[in-house]
């Protein structure tokens, strides 16, 4: 992976960062300089011996485990320049199973927390947590992982595509409060991208009886809906991601950037 931008000397926190989309953010911030904390439930071993990647194990959605996040990340390396909230979960559910074949498919209560907990309270708890920092620090970036379902609704998905709608309205919100402090907040909203780990088999199975779908057509039907014709390349999120986080968008705050092909709705 080629470096095409100078990020040394600075430290980046990736929650989420042990596989998917995270992964490959980890490997181009710290191909491109950076110093970066892997905060996941799950360490990644290619990460084991590398030097500039240091694995915390952190819970996003406990308070306890967040807060010991940061305060190790503060006494290895005395500072937080960008916080990356990428940790996130996905259960495709129906709000009524109204097929009346897969009961276990309709959203549970159970369902509900498990989502809100990681996606939204996760979110909220690593941004305060890096925020009382960066606002002594009067400097830093918190990137927020949206999703284009977060823009426009999506159907079997209504539970995660709230989640993310209340993660970009946190972004606007945290942009204005967080701005005075040379502190900027934005989020990136991916569509339909090259399988990772959260789109696995089971995934796709739940998401195409929500949809009414043959399991094995769902992800053909998706190219047909991106106008550039192909889904996104992980490594392209993870550029965008590199850049937002970079001294190079100093100016970006309080935005989400749509990275979709040009995919709208459906
Ligand atoms: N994959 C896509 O196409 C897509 C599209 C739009 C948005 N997103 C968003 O991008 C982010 C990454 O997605 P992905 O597809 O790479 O997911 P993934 O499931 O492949 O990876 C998620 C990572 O988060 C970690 N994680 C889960 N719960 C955690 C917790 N409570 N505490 C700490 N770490 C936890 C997992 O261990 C894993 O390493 C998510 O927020 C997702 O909603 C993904």
């Amino acid at each position: 992976m080629e470096k095409w931008m100078d990020l040394s000397g600075k430290v980046m926190i990736v929650t989420g960062g042990s596989q998917g989309i995270g992964e490959h953010v980890v490997k181009t911030l710290r191909n491109n300089g950076a110093a970066v904390v892997v905060a996941d439930l799950r360490n990644n071993e290619t990460f084991e011996k590398d030097e500039n990647i240091f694995f915390v194990e952190c819970n996003v959605a406990d308070k306890k485990s967040v807060d010991s996040m940061m305060e190790q990340v503060i006494k290895k390396y005395g500072k937080i320049d960008g916080l990356l909230n990428n940790a996130g979960v996905s259960r495709p559910r129906l709000l009524v199973d109204f097929y009346g074949k897969r009961p276990e498919y309709e959203l549970s209560e159970e369902d509900f927390d498990f989502m809100v907990n990681v996606n939204q309270k996760g979110v909220f708890l690593c941004s305060q947590a890096a925020a009382r920092y960066m606002i002594k620090q009067k400097s830093g970036v918190i990137v927020n992982m949206s999703s284009e379902a977060g823009m426009q609704g999506s159907k079997g998905q209504s539970c995660y595509s709230g989640t993310k709608g209340a993660v970009l309205s946190y972004t606007m919100s945290w942009a204005k409060e967080l701005g005075p402090y040379n502190i900027r907040v934005v989020g990136v909203a991916p569509s339909i991208n090259e399988r990772t780990p959260m789109n696995n088999d089971a995934a796709f199975e739940a998401l195409a009886y929500t949809r009414g779908q043959d399991k094995n057509n769902v992800s053909s039907d998706y190219e047909k809906v991106i106008p550039m014709g192909r889904p996104g390349k992980l490594d392209e999120i993870a550029d965008l991601i590199c850049y937002l986080m970079s001294d190079r968008a100093s100016y970006i705050s309080g935005t989400t950037v749509n990275i979709s092909g040009a995919k709208s709705t459906r």
